[in-house]
């Protein structure tokens, strides 16, 4: 527990964070309830590309700015494919304590290997729950009609 009473001290999360949501904003609301200072990774332009194989529809510069000007977020930063891949590598770059992720991504093979990671440097992770009903690609085929 720090000082101000919360959990951590500093935390992460990351993602793409295209047309942004209030499901986006539950999440990091949740996450700057349980850290003092957040620190949001904004995947780049070729991530959401090459690996989501998506055209993003705010360009990663705009998604940067949006998320840097929300009161729960302390610093919104551009991450690229390697450092959203992979989470050490995250870690060395920003040094945080706590990792938050949406709890979609729990039990994957992908963050098994980054729990086992994260164990032996003593930083944690937290699943916070994923709002169900709302994403950008549902927003996507909204609009479309
Ligand atoms: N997220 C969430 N609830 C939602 C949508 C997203 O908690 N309804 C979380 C994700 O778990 C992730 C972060 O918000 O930690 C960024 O998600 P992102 O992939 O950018 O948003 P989506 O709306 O899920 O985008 P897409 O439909 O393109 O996958």
């Amino acid at each position: 527990m720090t000082n101000s009473g919360k959990k951590y001290k500093t935390g992460y999360t990351c993602g793409v964070f295209d047309l942004f949501h209030v499901g986006h904003l539950n999440l990091l609301e949740r996450c700057k309830e349980m850290c003092e200072v957040l620190i949001v990774g904004v995947c780049d332009d070729d991530y959401v590309r090459n690996i989501k194989k998506k055209e993003p529809v705010f360009k990663e510069d705009e998604r940067v700015r949006i998320i840097g000007a929300l009161r729960c977020v302390d610093s919104a930063v551009l991450v690229d494919t390697e450092t959203t891949n992979d989470k050490m590598l995250a870690i060395e770059k920003l040094h945080f304590d706590v990792l938050f992720s949406g709890d979609d991504w729990k039990g994957s093979e992908r963050y098994k290997k980054t729990e086992e990671q994260f164990a032996k440097i003593g930083a944690a992770i937290e699943y916070l729950p994923y709002t169900t009903g709302i994403s950008t690609t549902e927003l996507k085929s909204k609009i479309k009609g």
